[in-house]
């Protein structure tokens, strides 16, 4: 360096230019190794960085006959508490209000009683997480490397909200997204309820997936939409298999900047120590053969703002505070219930990613998929028959809906399809 600095101030243009072309290749040189060394190690870093945020250190760790682990962490550590609005949240471990009765006596203990449970999750055969516990399924850097970006994953990558009453045919075609759903609108709501059966639809690539949920929508369809989604989902891209898993999503601003999949972002506050967000169902409904259900039930507490979460009717597994949210501070504006698919059209036809079941809605009980007993939350915090019910579906020849009304089943639907056919090519 002084050497150079030295011939730089003795010498003249031409040994200027000289040594400045030695010192170019020299930087270009220098450049070139350590970019060829650090593009991968700057990736890992930032994937071991990801993953030390999302996985917390576990007291427990139980191995899932399905690959997944699931970590029992302890209910303070959860991603949530990263958020800086929740650094002195004190952790609310019982709604002040439940839409089935005042939250208390027979609703906590019944979810204490080791009842029959028909549906539950597959690592449960290997392992319960203890009290002080919230069960969490461990990101893998595989996961991370499926994800487009590190930035992506856990994300939705389109808005994907099936919006009725567009007249926009770019809005209705939403990025190759397909659905076929009942919904309600027009009103305040305070939460919504249902029981749906549990597929394991096929997926034709991994990058599409298919899922059933339940919607609760606040504001317009613009830049700052609400949602808050919970149902069961097959994601290879997200989870890495075709297994159905329980899941959850939010966001704030129509999927842009906030929100993310189950516990993979922070918002959601789990207290429940028996489910995993993301965690595979079983069993899985037979065509033809015996039907499981699951329930899922959204509530806003009307006194803290927060939305909560229960799944079955024994599990309450936490809630989403009033902070993350807009309209949905205040009330839904739209509640939607059924099934979306992704349909990449990647070979220039329709994809044959089946969506519920994978049966039209008129083959009906034990082959369909359904929801049942759809219910609202009305202002006064009860849960009520929704009052006209809409249908919306993109193409009927690929995914249908169709709805019914009367007897324990209450208001309820058939939904689903086989995607690609002669009458959806
Ligand atoms: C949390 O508490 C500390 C100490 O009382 C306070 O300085 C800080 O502002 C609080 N943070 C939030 C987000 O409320
Ligand atoms: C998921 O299912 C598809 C076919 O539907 C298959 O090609 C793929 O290998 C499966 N993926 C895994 C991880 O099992």
């Amino acid at each position: 360096m002084t050497m150079g600095t030295q011939g730089l101030l003795s010498g003249g243009k031409r040994k200027l230019l000289v040594l400045l072309c030695i010192l170019e290749v020299f930087f270009i040189q220098m450049t070139s190794i350590s970019a060829g060394r650090s593009r991968p190690s700057t990736q890992n870093l930032q994937v071991q960085t990801q993953l030390n945020l999302l996985n917390k250190p576990a007291v427990k760790s139980i191995k899932s006959p399905d690959g997944d682990i699931i970590d029992c962490i302890k209910i303070t550590h959860q991603p949530a508490f990263a958020h800086p609005l929740l650094k002195n949240h004190t952790i609310q471990m019982t709604p002040n209000f439940h839409p089935e009765g005042v939250f208390g006596q027979n609703k906590v203990s019944s979810g204490m009683k080791k009842g029959s449970r028909t549906i539950t999750q597959m690592w449960h055969l290997n392992g319960r997480c203890p009290q002080g516990t919230i069960p969490v399924r461990r990101t893998k850097e595989d996961d991370l490397l499926r994800a487009s970006s590190i930035k992506a994953f856990g994300r939705k990558k389109h808005r994907s909200v099936p919006q009725p009453k567009s007249a926009d045919p770019d809005l209705i075609s939403q990025s190759g997204h397909q659905h076929a759903i009942a919904y309600v609108d027009g009103d305040k709501y305070y939460g919504a309820k249902a029981t749906m059966n549990v597929w394991e639809p096929k997926i034709q690539q991994s990058n599409e997936f298919s899922l059933s949920q339940i919607w609760i929508l606040g504001g317009s369809f613009g830049e700052d939409l609400n949602s808050i989604e919970a149902g069961w989902q097959v994601s290879p891209d997200l989870y890495g298999d075709n297994n159905t898993r329980l899941f959850t999503y939010w966001t704030s601003d129509a999927y842009q900047a906030t929100g993310c999949y189950n516990l993979l972002c922070s918002g959601f506050i789990q207290i429940n120590n028996e489910i995993a967000m993301g965690a595979s169902i079983y069993p899985i409904s037979k065509y033809q053969g015996s039907q499981y259900d699951i329930s899922i039930l959204l509530w806003k507490d009307p006194k803290e703002g927060n939305w909560w979460m229960q799944f079955g009717n024994n599990y309450v597994m936490g809630y989403w505070p009033a902070f993350l949210f807009s309209y949905l501070a205040d009330s839904a504006s739209m509640i939607e219930w059924g099934g979306e698919v992704v349909n990449s059209g990647s070979d220039g036809q329709h994809t044959s990613t089946q969506m519920g079941s994978g049966h039209f809605p008129k083959e009906g009980f034990g082959k369909a998929s359904y929801f049942k007993n759809i219910q609202t939350v009305d202002g006064s915090n009860n849960l009520r028959a929704p009052k006209g019910i809409g249908t919306f579906t993109e193409q009927s020849a690929c995914y249908d809906v169709q709805i019914g009304k009367g007897g324990n089943w209450g208001s309820y639907f058939y939904f689903g399809g086989p995607g690609r056919s002669p009458n959806c090519p």
